[in-house]
């Protein structure tokens, strides 16, 4: 498994049988590393959770991009096709512009807008070329208990503003490491016990059920962490048009997961719930 030290491949490792693999030893930006880091692994499957995740920054730093997230995968998936052994890869909901007024199913036309998105829609279809038995999953509005993300940054932020503003108009589909490493590891089970479905080949979502907005992200964050005796701020909902950042958000990131539920009998749980375990897994262990 690659990724690191990153939310994904930190909440899939520790398993039996799984190696890690991160920088330096694998680099997406020294290509002969990842050969040599497949060689020395033997893997019977591969499962990527590198990624360039830097939204913003891979707007000025799009080389970097495209090699961690189209020209890396391109080669894990070959080196996977030569073996003949299966490669789940990460994918993302910013492949889409986020226009569409309903959840997003696997065959809606793609609209990245901006590098990261177009550089990991490049990703998947390097993959798809590859001819390697491959599983994408897109994935969206990831965060864990530990890493950078939104949930933690609430907190972080919440403990020394007694007001905030946070974007109400993006809905989308919270979803834990936790809960993705779960999906990933069922799948990885049926794989290794059951052997390859030509079902499985393709692309499919992979996100907390149900919906909400940052906002309402936001919002339910602070009501776990007052369980825990956290100063609650007042959270104002604004718009998109307030918060400008230099990519666009898409303002509709929620993501259809019933191929997933179909092929795989997989459902990731409720975000709600799994928002109420992370912050108690934060309290307790890494609190903000
Ligand atoms: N975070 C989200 O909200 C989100 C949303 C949708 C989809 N996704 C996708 O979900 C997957 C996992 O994301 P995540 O949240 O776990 O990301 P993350 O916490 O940013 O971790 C990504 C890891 O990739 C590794 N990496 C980065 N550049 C690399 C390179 N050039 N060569 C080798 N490894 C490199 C880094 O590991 P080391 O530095 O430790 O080696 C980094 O920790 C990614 O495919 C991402 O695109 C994420």
């Amino acid at each position: 498994m690659t990724g690191g030290s990153g939310q994904l491949a930190s909440s899939l490792a520790g398993g039996p049988g799984v190696l890690r693999v991160g920088r330096p030893a694998f680099d997406f930006d020294r290509p002969d590393t990842i050969a040599a880091a497949f060689r020395a692994a033997n893997p019977r499957l591969v499962i990527n959770a590198a990624a360039y995740t830097a939204v913003d920054a891979a707007e000025s730093d799009s080389d970097a991009a495209y090699r961690a997230n189209r020209d890396g995968p391109a080669i894990l998936a070959d080196l996977c096709a030569a073996a003949d052994i299966p490669l789940i890869h990460v994918s993302t909901d910013y492949v889409f512009d986020g226009t569409k007024a309903a959840p997003y199913v696997e065959t809606d036309p793609v609209g990245p807008q901006g590098v990261y998105g177009a550089s990991k829609l490049a990703g998947e279809e390097a993959v798809m070329g590859s001819g390697a038995k491959a599983i994408i999953l897109r994935t969206a509005w990831v965060y864990a208990a530990t890493g950078k993300n939104f949930v933690r940054t609430m907190l972080t932020v919440g403990k020394t503003r007694d007001r905030l503003s946070v974007v109400g108009d993006q809905v989308g589909c919270p979803t834990t490491a936790d809960d993705l490493a779960d999906a990933i590891r069922t799948i990885a089970g049926r794989l290794d016990r059951d052997g390859w479905d030509p079902a499985y080949q393709g692309i499919f979502h992979a996100a907390g059920s149900g919906e909400t907005s940052w906002h309402g992200l936001a919002v339910a964050t602070f009501q776990e962490a007052a369980r825990h005796g956290a100063k609650v701020p007042e959270v104002a909902s604004i718009a998109t048009a307030d918060w400008p950042t230099p990519v666009k958000r898409p303002a509709n990131s929620r993501l259809d997961c019933s191929r997933l539920q179909h092929v795989f009998g997989i459902r990731l749980p409720q975000w709600r719930d799994s928002l109420t375990r992370t912050v108690d897994t934060i309290f307790a262990t890494a609190p903000p």
